[in-house]
Formats: C-alpha cells, structure tokens, sequence
C-alpha cells in the first residue's frame, strides 16, 4: 500500500474526498481529478458535489458528468463550455469531449495503466494481512453484521431452496467482510418442533444404530418418511409425537439426550458437505436454542398493544391493519412455533452480537413471515429493528439427479461432480493429462452450480439445468475456470519471462493496445463492483463483472501476445497485465465462494 501512495506523489496533487479510498481504488483518484476540474469551471459547485456527478461513461467512454444533475443557473452548452476552456490536459485525464448536455473524459492511458497494476499487485502481494486485499475497502470498519444462512432442518430433506440461501449467504458473508465489516454467519438449524416427536417415535421402531452413525442426516429423515406414512393410518403417532415434542420443550432429560445426539451427528454432517461447497459458518445455532423468556415478553407487548387475540387457548397476533393476516404465537398446548422462536431469537442475538446489520437469508416463499416477524419486532419498539434485513430470492425449479428427485446436499454435489466427469472424458487426450480428476470435476461442477444460482438477480425464478450450467460455452461457471486455468498457464509457458521484475521497473508504455487497455479499465473498477454489490446484495453484479472482465481478456489473446512476442520487454509488460487479470478474476471468483483453479 505505501508503495501506492509514493507513487502517487509524482502525480499532480488532488484533494482528498470524504468516502474515497484512492489508495485502495486508484480510479477515485481519476474521478476526483474530473471533479476538481468541473468545480472550479462551475463554482459554486464543491468538488465533493462533482465527484457525486462522475459516473462510468458507456460505450469505451471511461468517466460522463451530465451537466444538468447539478442544477446550476444557466445554459448547460455554456456550463460545458467552462469546463472545456478551463480543461488542461495532465498526468490524470487526456481529453473531455462535449455531446449535448454531457462531457466525457479519457483518463491519461499511461498513468492508468501503471497505477491500476500497480495497485493490483501490491494488495495482492505486499498487503500487511498477507492477505489478496484488491478490491477491498474500509467502509465497514468497526461494525459488526450478523448473517444467516442456508439453516435447513434436521431430519427433513434439504432442498433447492436452502442451496440458494447456502450460496447467496456465503457470498454475502465475504461481501461484506470485503467491505469492511465484522461479520459472524450463523447457520440457524431448524433442530426443533413437533417432527422430533415424530422422530422419536419413528426412531423406536425404525432406527438402527450404525446407520445413525454412518449417515445421520440420511437415516433421521428415511425415518421421517417412514413415520409420516404410519401417522396417516394411525392418529395415535401423532399423538404420542406431540406428547414426546411437549416433553422436550419442558426440558425432560430423558426426551432430550437423544435428539442432542441426532442434532451432533447430523451437524457433522453437514459441515464435511458445506466444507465441499467452500462455505463456513462461525456459530451452528438452531430453534432449539432460543430461551422462552422473550417468547413470552412479545406476546405480552402485543397484548398491550391490543393485538393479540384468542384462539381456543391459542394465541394469535392480529396484523390486519398492516395487510400481514394473522399469525400464531403460542400453541394450545403452550409449545412455540417458528414465528415465536424467530422473535426470541433477534433479542437474544441482539444481546449477544450488538449488531449493526442483521441479515437473513431465505427465500421469498417466506416473504409474509418475514414481514410478520419485523414488523413484531419494530412494535416492540426495539432501537435495532431498523437493522434487520430480509434477503430473499425465487424458486428454482425441476432440480432433479438421474436417479429422481434431490433430497440431500451430497446428491447434488454428486451430480454436478459426475455429470462434469463425464464432460470431461468425452476429450480423452485433456483428460489424460490432468493429475486429480475427481477433484477438478467436482471444483468445475460445483462452480457451474453456484455461477447458474448467482448469474441472475436474486429474485428472479429459474430452471435446473445440468447441461446448460456445466458447459464450457456461455456465461457459465466451467467457463470462469477455464478463464482463470488459462491465464494461469501463460506463467507456466514463458518460464523464460519469469521472474518479472518488480512493477516500477516494467515498461507499461508498451501496453497501448486497445484491448490491453480494456482490461486495464475493468481491473480498476473492481473495487467499485464490490461497493455497488453492498448496495444492492446482488451476486450478479460480480458474476457480470467475472464474465465482462473474462470476455475482454479472450479478446485480447489473438492480438496482445505474449508468446511469440520478439519485445521481451513487451512481453514482460503483457504477462504483468494478464497476471493481474488472474489475480483481480480470482478474486472475484473467490469473493462468489468459488475456489479458482490453476490447472484443468
Ligand atoms: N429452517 C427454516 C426452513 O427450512 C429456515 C430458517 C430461516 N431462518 C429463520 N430465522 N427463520 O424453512
């Protein structure tokens, strides 16, 4: 980083705006050399107040002001015109051109290009955590968010549903680390409620020791099958799952030993699979966990607040007046629901964490719940109840393995691993040549997995499909990798280039390429793909970032070379260019929880 800013120094000074981080987004810097111009051509305009009116340009434009966004007296020809006779051009911007009511800026091509690489390889390399820190930034410091995410149940089967929770907050939880943020995730297990009576008492007559141990989550829920199928022709199952549910909740010891052994195997479980995915939780907590004491208290706030009503000895909340319909709190028999624990739960994470973002990741099918459950906790009148976030997202539909419908997260996994195997055999002389298949399939066939989930915005339905996701061709997860793989052989292929010296000593004059140029331009507006990400919690904003930055890079092949490249100072300049290109897309690719790949 100090390295960054020295070299700063050698450029024509700039005043510093609140929110940039030029040493860490050097295009700050080119933005706030724009803004310092406008300003001073259009006073009383602040450079802060023109710094919030240079925005990407499009079309091979690198920044656009539209004049008439500051509302400034007079004509916006003459407005322009003062930028314009005021402009001279420096070691920041090259030329403004003036269309209509907008002025379009080129930045200097050297100075970009040194100061992008540049940065690009001192926070990857030389950072003080050790860490790849380009495209990160400290605008969360010193707060703390809370994020929830993929909590399926114990003994029911996972589904798609909790897959897109899975990766969307995972991604989430690096998102907002790279931004700044202190963040805990917290994978909230659906451990508790009437299906562990039924368990129980399914457990009895089908359970088996070793199968237990082999595969908990597998055998709790052929259990839950069986068990169902007998409660339909005999209500006394139900009966006795209630009693043995009503036991646990009043904490009977007896009753509750064995669901804890159920809960532990099958958390261990599911660690080794979400370890497969590349996704890591700081807590495993669960309903089980939420105390009743303020279970108890909302009901008594609501109460007072006249809105709950009864309901043959259950207990109802009335939301009406807000369009939220009617939920309930507390059974007849006194046991909680899921609503209830909800509640108890923010407070008591509150109590622990003081977070300043909650975030909850699950699915729009939970819309009114969600909304049920915020709007409680704001009657509650709570400080924090403006920190919780809903993230929700659509449906997938028709996911399904050769073998019939998917219940399990290891099927899934399996699937994608297996389908990609086969992809990869069909070319035999490639595949002989990997060293670790198994593994380099399952990594593709998961990143094609995630990559088809994030691809859209998150709201938006979409349609399994194994083909389309896990082919080479198209925006596709496979399609990243390869990209990645790529970049990484160049360094591999010109063993005679390597080492490169370091970046003061390259030659980036030599980039003047078109398309070298617009890599370059996309490497620096990494960090600004992470910001806009935080706005908006959309994956896909950085999946379109991977893809746009993976297209300009195949385009620049054919005519940035490196091999064959008689300059060897020209070569060495464009490896250090497609070596940040794999640095920055490997970042990104990690930021989606995907594990980019050196060979394949
Ligand atoms: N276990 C729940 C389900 O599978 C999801 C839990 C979501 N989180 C929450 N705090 N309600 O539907």
């Amino acid at each position: 980083m100090a390295s960054t800013s020295s070299f700063l120094k050698n450029m024509p000074e700039l005043p510093q705006i609140p929110g940039t981080e030029p040493e860490r987004a050097v295009l700050d810097s080119f933005r706030t050399a724009i803004a310092k111009l406008v300003s001073e051509a259009l006073p009383p305009l602040t450079v802060e107040q023109a710094y919030q009116g240079v925005d990407y340009g499009k079309k091979g434009v690198d920044f656009t002001v539209a004049v008439p966004r500051f509302r400034l007296p007079g004509k916006v020809d003459e407005l322009a015109k003062k930028v314009l006779e005021r402009f001279q051009p420096d070691e920041w911007i090259e030329n403004v051109v003036h269309d209509k009511a907008f002025l379009h800026f080129t930045c200097r091509t050297s100075s970009l290009t040194r100061l992008v690489l540049t940065q690009v390889h001192d926070l990857t390399y030389n950072t003080a955590s050790g860490q790849p820190e380009y495209g990160t930034n400290t605008s969360g410091k010193g707060k703390k968010a809370l994020i929830e995410y993929s909590s399926p149940n114990i003994a029911k089967s996972f589904h798609v549903g909790h897959l897109r929770s899975t990766i969307i907050g995972a991604f989430l939880a690096n998102l907002y680390k790279a931004n700044g943020w202190d963040v805990t995730s917290l994978n909230y297990l659906g451990d508790w409620g009437t299906q562990f009576g039924l368990i129980a008492v399914g457990f009895e007559k089908y359970g088996n020791e070793e199968e237990l141990q082999k595969d908990a989550i597998k055998h709790l829920l052929d259990i839950y099958i069986k068990v169902n199928a007998d409660a339909e022709k005999d209500p006394n199952v139900k009966i006795e799952a209630a009693k043995f549910f009503k036991r646990m909740e009043d904490g009977d010891e007896s009753a509750l030993a064995n669901w804890r052994k159920w809960r532990e195997l099958s958390v261990k479980k599911y660690e080794e699979e979400y370890d497969r995915l590349n996704v890591h939780f700081d807590e495993y907590i669960g309903e089980s966990l939420v105390g009743k004491e303020w279970q108890d208290k909302a009901i008594q706030r609501l109460e007072e607040l006249n809105l709950i009503e009864d309901h043959e000895g259950a207990k109802l909340v009335n939301l009406e007046k807000w369009k939220m319909g009617r939920a309930v709190l507390r059974k007849k028999d006194g046991t909680s629901i899921y609503l209830t624990r909800d509640i108890g739960g923010a407070v008591e994470r509150y109590e622990k964490h003081k977070f300043d973002k909650m975030i909850y990741v699950i699915s729009s099918q939970q819309d009114l719940h969600m909304q049920q459950f915020m709007k409680i906790i704001k009657l509650m009148e709570f400080p924090w109840a403006d920190r919780i976030e809903h993230i929700n997202y659509g449906l997938v539909l028709g996911m399904s393995t050769r073998r019939g419908t998917v219940v399990f997260l290891d099927q899934i996994i399996q699937e994608a691993s297996s389908v990609m195997h086969e992809h990869m055999r069909q070319n035999e002389e490639k595949y002989a040549a990997i060293d670790n298949p198994e593994y380099i399939a399952q990594e593709v066939g998961i990143s094609g997995i995630k990559i088809q989930d994030m691809a859209a915005k998150r709201i938006n339905n979409y349609n399994f499909n194994w083909d389309r996701m896990l082919s080479f061709e198209g925006d596709t997860g496979p399609y990243l990798q390869y990209a990645h793989v790529r970049l990484a052989s160049i360094e591999r292929n010109n063993p005679q280039l390597m080492p490169l010296p370091a970046p003061a000593a390259l030659n980036t004059e030599l980039l003047t390429a078109p398309a070298a140029r617009d890599i370059v331009f996309l490497l620096g507006s990494y960090p600004d793909v992470v910001k806009t990400a935080l706005r908006t919690s959309e994956p896909s904003a950085v999946v379109t970032f991977c893809f746009r930055l993976a297209h300009a890079i195949s385009s620049a092949w054919e005519s940035v070379i490196v091999k064959g490249e008689p300059d060897a100072d020209k070569a060495r300049a464009r490896m250090w260019l497609y070596l940040s290109a794999r640095d920055v897309l490997g970042a990104a690719m990690r930021l989606l929880t995907l594990r980019p790949l050196e060979r394949m």
